[in-house]
């Protein structure tokens, strides 16, 4: 066990305990003035370089957009990671312009990438209560749901069997605040199938790619208490992915592996339990299912506008989470939802009210590596060996 890690644990430790002072103050004071976070990192070697040597993948999405547009990114990007996500071109609005017709055009563009490049390549998502296509709600009723879900799979996965890494087969099926017994989304697909669609998609995807891992992805799940009106208490949603993630295994459903999306918030990681969050890792890794942090990145967008004081929070705050997560030999991979601050979603969907770009992945807008970068680089450094 290495000193930073102690000293990164203890500094979480304090930081929980703080409960009086403003969240933001306490968590600059600690982060800016703790001498062990000097992010230091030996050797120029790439986050899939520290990832690949204790056994561990790192990889990030990316758009087809950015990566047939931007040559400077496309060229970045395999140097850094070992994996490459759809971030949006697998989705169903993306590929099933109508119930008949399937459009494949990015995602072969995307998987020859992968290919070109040496890379893994991962598919995100088959089945989703958001980016559903406008016909879905016309056209999708309980007697043709499962044809039609089951099909989709057949055709998607089916399409790239033998040539992904891993699948996410459901995300974010669960909500608790929908306020069902079983935690459960109130999501399109519950309404026409009923809970068994999570296990359908998933009998469906082992049949059509029998090599590809098959990931159940959730959010919210690193923090605790409740931290924003919308979502439930982070240790009850923990509670009732095991449930839910029990009764998969129990059934026999083939699931292989649980995916914690992991988007952090710099203001509230005085909410990381590490104790509990490390507890939970067991319980998932108990159930033989492995684990992968699928979407990490950390919004700045209530952060002080000081650069440097920011990246300092970001970079805490990825070295807090990953020194946790790292811990249990069970997960296997990393991925930062996007690589460079140049297009990640955050700058549309929490942006700084400031005006300020928002910066909350490993590399800036320049492709440059941030502290965000260093603080990975440590984490993978300081991981214990697979
Ligand atoms: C996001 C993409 O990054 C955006 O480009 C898109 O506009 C909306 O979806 N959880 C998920 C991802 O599982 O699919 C989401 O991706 C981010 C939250």
């Amino acid at each position: 066990m290495s000193k930073n890690w102690l000293l990164t644990r203890r500094g979480v430790l304090c930081l929980g305990l703080g409960t009086l002072a403003s969240i933001g103050t306490l968590a600059k004071s600690k982060a800016l003035n703790n001498p062990a976070r000097d992010f230091t990192v030996v050797g120029e070697a790439s986050l899939k370089e520290r990832a690949a040597a204790k056994g561990l993948i790192y990889g990030a999405p990316a758009k087809y957009r950015t990566l047939s547009s931007d040559a400077e990114f496309a060229a970045r990007f395999p140097q850094e990671c070992a994996i490459l996500a759809a971030e949006n071109d697998l989705k169903w609005r993306n590929i099933r312009p109508s119930p008949k017709r399937f459009n494949f055009t990015k995602g072969d563009w995307m998987l020859e990438f992968a290919r070109t490049h040496d890379l893994l390549f991962r598919g995100h998502t088959l089945v989703w209560y958001k980016a559903l296509p406008k016909w879905f709600k016309e056209k999708v009723n309980s007697q043709n749901a499962e044809r039609i879900l089951v099909d989709h799979i057949d055709k998607v996965v089916g399409r790239y069997a033998g040539q992904i890494h891993s699948w996410h087969v459901v995300n974010e099926a669960l909500h608790l605040r929908d306020g069902r017994s079983d935690g459960l989304r109130n999501s399109p697909w519950l309404d026409v199938l009923g809970p068994d669609y999570i296990e359908l998609a998933f009998r469906a995807a082992r049949e059509a790619d029998p090599k590809s891992l098959l990931v159940y992805n959730e959010n919210d799940l690193w923090f605790d208490g409740q931290l924003w009106s919308t979502t439930a208490n982070g240790e009850a949603k923990r509670v009732a992915v095991l449930k839910l993630l029990e009764r998969l295994k129990s059934r026999g459903t083939p699931i292989d592996v649980l995916g914690i999306q992991g988007h952090l918030r710099g203001t509230y990681m005085t909410h990381l339990n590490p104790k509990k969050l490390r507890a939970f890792l067991a319980d998932v890794a108990d159930l033989d299912l492995k684990i992968m942090v699928t979407e990490l990145d950390v919004r700045d967008h209530k952060l002080p506008k000081d650069i440097n004081v920011r990246d300092r929070l970001v970079a805490t705050a990825y070295e807090d989470f990953l020194s946790v997560v790292l811990d249990e030999p069970a997960v296997m991979a990393v991925f930062t939802w996007g690589l460079s601050d140049r297009d990640t979603w955050l700058s549309r969907f929490s942006p700084r009210k400031d005006g300020l770009a928002v910066r909350p992945l490993p590399l800036d807008d320049q492709l440059n590596r941030k502290l965000a970068w260093n603080a990975m680089a440590r984490a993978f450094d300081n991981a214990p060996m697979r």
